[in-house]
């Protein structure tokens, strides 16, 4: 019975016996062929879909090692900045472990399922009239003065849950993708997998390492211009963030993998968004799109070699924000109870 990541690998993270497992089984998540993509780019597409973790979204892999170990060192609460997702992971973690929790949001700028998690979770949630860059600051500083855990992935805890996705693609392919593409915000979970790839390589698991290619929404892209962007615009809330604190740690996966940190368009990111729905059967979040919005724009670049293996984490699901999709998508028809009335929409009759 699979029992969450850290029994699963143990062996392979900064925990001891002493260690009390706060887990709501995350991980194990499944790795999805995507024909359609492959179709696309003449390589070999995988989807590996975080939106299979409890609270729909890969920051559960991080949550469950941050608050064993804040309960470890006998933290009776929790912080978070967050544009959404880190703050319904955080307040379900935090539920089971009977800790309080805070998260700050930038107001109106995040999406309403992850709203009502952090919510329905009993968090005590504050909008703040500002971004996730003003959220982190203030978390952050909250953190220093007053006894309460940060576990924004700054908390190297959160890094450490979240490689584990690199050792389970390692483990259903045989061996590391050539290439790995996902979604950059606040850039740890990019620095997340090179650190498992790293570590798998080392171990002899994987003869290989990926080139790691990440993508920035194009209005909150700081890393690809190589400067903060102040005031950060993009449909893609869960990525809108111009100054993200793992900067460094994402130029590194990008230099020593020799892969890429690029733009996608809002455009872009909306369009594969509906190819994952209508083609491929996976419903995601626009933010995680954004890994699947980059691998087309390099296959039509031509940076995608024929026959590659590529994975690309889809990071949240799309049900986090329905009323996103229910805007985009076709409007249903409203028929009287007859079957004539119900063939006729259908185009049956
Ligand atoms: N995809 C989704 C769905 C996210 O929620 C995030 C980050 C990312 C990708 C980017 O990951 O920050 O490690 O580069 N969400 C954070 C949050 C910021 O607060 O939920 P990253």
């Amino acid at each position: 019975m699979w029992r969450g990541l850290i029994e699963a690998y143990r062996d392979r993270l900064p925990v001891s016996e002493a260690t009390p497992v706060v887990t709501l089984h995350e991980g194990n998540t499944p790795l999805v062929p995507a024909p359609v993509l492959s179709q696309r780019t003449g390589a070999d597409v995988y989807l590996k879909v975080e939106g299979a973790n409890p609270t729909g979204s890969f920051k559960d892999r991080g949550m469950t090692m941050a608050v064993s170990k804040a309960v470890e060192e006998g933290s009776k609460a929790i912080i978070c900045a967050s544009t959404g997702n880190t703050s319904a992971s955080a307040a379900a973690y935090a539920a089971r472990a009977g800790l309080t929790c805070a998260v700050l949001v930038p107001q109106g700028k995040i999406a309403l399922g992850k709203l009502a998690q952090a919510l329905v979770h009993g968090a005590k949630l504050l909008q703040v009239d500002g971004n996730f860059d003003d959220c982190l600051a203030l978390a952050s500083k909250l953190s220093q003065d007053f006894p309460v855990s940060l576990v924004n992935s700054v908390n190297i805890f959160r890094l450490h849950g979240q490689k584990t996705a690199a050792f389970e693609i390692v483990e259903s392919l045989g061996r590391a993708p050539d290439i790995h593409c996902l979604p950059v915000g606040n850039a740890g979970n990019i620095a997340a997998y090179w650190m498992g790839y790293q570590e798998d390589h080392a171990a002899g698991n994987s003869k290989i390492l990926p080139k790691m290619y990440g993508f920035q929404a194009s209005g909150a892209a700081p890393i690809v211009n190589g400067q903060v962007v102040q005031e950060p615009s993009t449909i893609a809330t869960a990525i809108r963030i111009g100054n993200p604190a793992s900067w460094t740690k994402a130029l590194d996966a990008r230099d020593s993998s020799g892969g890429l940190i690029s733009a996608v368009t809002d455009r872009e990111i909306l369009s594969a968004y509906r190819l994952l729905a209508r083609e491929v059967g996976v419903f995601v979040e626009l933010g995680s799109a954004a890994s699947v919005a980059g691998l087309l724009q390099q296959a039509e670049a031509g940076k995608i070699p024929a026959g590659g293996t590529v994975v690309c984490t889809v990071t949240g699901h799309g049900l986090k924000d329905p009323e996103w999709a229910i805007s985009t998508a076709p409007s249903p028809t409203t028929i009287q109870n007859d079957v004539l009335a119900a063939a006729r929409s259908l185009d049956l009759a």
